[in-house]
C-alpha cells in the first residue's frame, strides 16, 4: 500500500546554513509516527519543508502517491493535509469560534463542528470567548479541533504537549489516539519521549537535519544508549 506521506532525499537550508539533509520517512494511513532529535536538529524545519513553507533544495515528497513538491505551499493545506505549528498558530483575537472556520473556503456541514465540540467541550463551552483567553492547553486543543475541520488524511503535529499541564497532556494524548484510529496519518514531533513512546507505532531519530534511527517504540524502550545518544536523556 502506498504510504499517506513519503518524504525521501528532503534538503533544505536557511540562508546559506543546511537544515535538511536529506531526510526519509513515511507515514501510512492511521499510522502515528514521532520524530524525535535534541533542540535544533531540523524537526520543525522537516514539517516546514514537507508543506512547502520552508523552500526545498532537493528530494521528494509525496502525498497520496502524488508528488507536492510540484504544488505551490498555499495549495498543499487544500490537498488534506493538517498542520499544527509548534506555538499553535491560534489567532487570540478572534473567539473559538471564528478560529475553527478560519480559513475555510465553504461552510463546513453541521455534523462536522457538532463532532469537533462533542470531541472538545471545553472549546464547546467556550466558544465565543477569544481564544487569546483559553489557558495554553485549550489554545493547544483549539489548534487541533481548527486542523480537523479540513478533515485532513495526513497531520503534522509540532510538539502538542509542550509547555502544557499534565491533565490536559493526557486529554491531549487520548484525542491523537482517536484522531490515529479514524485512519488518519500522523507524523508526530516530540521533544517529549514519554508521549512518542505511549502514542507511536514507530519512530524516527533526527540528528543535524537527517534522519538518523528508526525504531518501534519497544525497540527503544529497550536500547538506552541510543536514546542517551541522540536525545540526551536517560530510559
Ligand atoms: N528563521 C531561521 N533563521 C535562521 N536559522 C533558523 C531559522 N529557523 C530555524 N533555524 C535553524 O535551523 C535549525 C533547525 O531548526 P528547527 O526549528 O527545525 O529545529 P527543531 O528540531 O524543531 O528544534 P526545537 O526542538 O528547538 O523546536 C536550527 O539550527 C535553527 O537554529
Ligand atoms: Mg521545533
Amino acid at each position: 500500500m502506498t504510504p499517506t506521506l513519503a518524504v525521501s532525499g528532503l534538503s533544505a537550508a536557511i540562508g546559506k546554513i543546511p537544515v535538511l539533509r536529506g531526510v526519509d520517512l513515511h507515514v501510512r494511513s492511521g499510522e502515528t509516527v514521532a520524530l524525535l532529535g535534541r533542540n535544533g536538529v531540523g524537526k520543525t524545519s522537516t514539517l516546514r519543508a514537507i508543506l512547502g513553507l520552508l523552500p526545498r533544495k532537493g528530494g521528494k515528497v509525496n502525498f497520496k502517491g502524488d508528488d507536492l513538491t510540484r504544488l505551490p505551499a498555499h495549495r498543499v493545506s487544500g490537498e488534506g493535509i493538517g498542520y499544527v505549528p509548534q506555538g499553535r498558530g491560534i489567532f487570540p483575537g478572534l473567539t473559538v469560534e471564528e478560529n475553527l472556520f478560519l480559513g475555510l473556503r465553504s461552510a463546513p456541514p453541521a455534523a462536522l463542528i457538532e463532532d469537533i465540540y462533542a470531541r472538545f467541550p471545553r472549546l464547546a463551552e467556550r466558544k465565543t470567548q477569544a481564544a487569546g483567553t483559553l489557558s495554553g492547553g485549550e489554545q493547544q486543543i483549539l489548534a487541533i479541533g481548527r486542523c480537523l475541520m479540513r478533515q485532513p488524511s495526513l497531520i503534522l503535529l509540532d510538539e502538542p504537549t509542550e509547555g502544557i499541564m499534565p491533565k490536559l497532556v493526557a486529554d491531549i494524548r487520548r484525542e491523537i489516539q482517536a484522531i490515529a484510529r479514524q485512519g488518519v496519518a500522523i507524523l508526530l514531533v516530540e521533544q517529549n519521549l514519554r508521549t512518542a513512546l505511549k502514542l507511536a507505532s514507530r519512530i524516527y531519530l533526527m540528528e543535524k537535519g537527517v534522519v538518523v534511527h528508526e525504531a518501534t517504540p519497544e525497540q527503544l524502550a529497550a536500547d538506552a544508549s541510543t536514546v542517551h545518544r541522540y536525545l540526551g536523556v536517560a530510559l
